[in-house]
């Protein structure tokens, strides 16, 4: 065969390579892809959410889904056994768990008897959602004129999921303001007064994500719950000077001179 003999033979093949995989999809994928759909399910994971147990919740995307015979199943990524069946408490279904092994796809599908309706493939670690941190608080610090943020995070008790980004959200209550955001790392910030009003209600909360260099990604936290705190009537623009760490130096300063003198 001649080299445009063999061109055209090629672009024949494709032809009808091409045509059959869309006479494919016309017939049968379409119905796949739609009841794909109708079925579609999300799922996080939880990573020594109790000890060294991990969790995995799912739930229908579609809130009206009859779900009444539907159940769910993991396969694979799996120690020592091969699927374990979700329990299903109400419209969520859900495992706790040892049996993780936190490397490689596993496939999750939705199983009407033992027939299989549709399957997705995920990985745990890629799917984690962080337990949402507590106890956040706010100290006024009146020589620094600044307000210290701290809070706390089961994950610094964990040993895989330990890389954390923190949102802390705050804004001026009864007031249509728009939420400040922070991003940081640690779980200690610091507000300067003069950023904030005079004499006003704030609410503060955090949430948390893994980090998104990190071996584990996934999604962000519940919010903690929100911790709301008072600003001082006035700031002391000037007179802050007097007390304020430069006030200790000019202070020293002061007396280093008066000794000096008196010697
Ligand atoms: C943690 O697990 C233990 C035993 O596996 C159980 O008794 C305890 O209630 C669990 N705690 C939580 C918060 O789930
Ligand atoms: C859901 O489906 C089951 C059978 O699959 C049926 O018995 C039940 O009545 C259905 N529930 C609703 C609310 O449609
Ligand atoms: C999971 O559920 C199916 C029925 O839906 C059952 O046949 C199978 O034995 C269960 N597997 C496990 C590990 O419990
Ligand atoms: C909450 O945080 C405050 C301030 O950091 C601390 O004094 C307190 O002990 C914490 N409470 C709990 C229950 O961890
Ligand atoms: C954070 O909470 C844990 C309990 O979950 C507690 O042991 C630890 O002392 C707390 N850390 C701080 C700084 O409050
Ligand atoms: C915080 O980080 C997120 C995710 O990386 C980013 O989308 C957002 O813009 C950052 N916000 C601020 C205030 O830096």
């Amino acid at each position: 065969m001649t080299i445009l003999g063999t061109a055209f033979g090629m672009v024949f093949y494709l032809l009808q390579v091409v045509s059959g995989e869309s006479g494919y999809a016309q017939n049968g994928d379409l119905e796949d892809a739609e009841l794909d759909d109708y079925y579609s399910f999300s799922c996080y994971s939880q990573l020594e959410v109790n000890r060294s147990h991990h969790s995995l919740t799912c739930t229908f995307d579609d809130p009206d889904i009859n779900s009444t015979n539907l159940e769910l199943e993991i396969c694979g990524a799996l120690l020592e056994i091969n699927c374990l069946n979700f329990t299903k408490l109400q419209e969520v279904y859900y495992i706790k768990t040892k049996k993780f092994l936190l490397i490689g796809d596993s496939e999750i599908c939705v199983k009407l008897g033992e027939k299989s309706i549709t399957c997705k493939k995920m990985n745990i670690v890629k799917i984690v959602k962080p337990e949402a941190p507590f106890n956040i608080s706010v100290v006024y610090r009146e020589g620094a004129n600044d307000f210290v943020v701290t809070f706390n995070t089961s994950h610094l008790q964990k040993k895989y999921v330990k890389n954390l980004m923190h949102d802390v959200a705050y804004r001026q209550e009864k007031v249509e303001n728009n939420w400040m955001h922070v991003n940081l790392s640690s779980t200690k910030l610091t507000l300067l007064q003069r950023k904030l009003q005079d004499d006003a209600m704030y609410e503060i909360k955090v949430r948390s994500i893994p980090y998104s260099s990190d071996y584990f990604e996934g999604f962000w936290s519940e919010w903690s719950p929100s911790y709301h705190f008072r600003t001082p009537e006035t700031k002391r623009a000037g007179l802050s000077l007097l007390y304020g760490p430069v006030s200790r130096i000019i202070k020293r300063l002061l007396n280093n001179c008066v000794r000096n003198q008196e010697r």
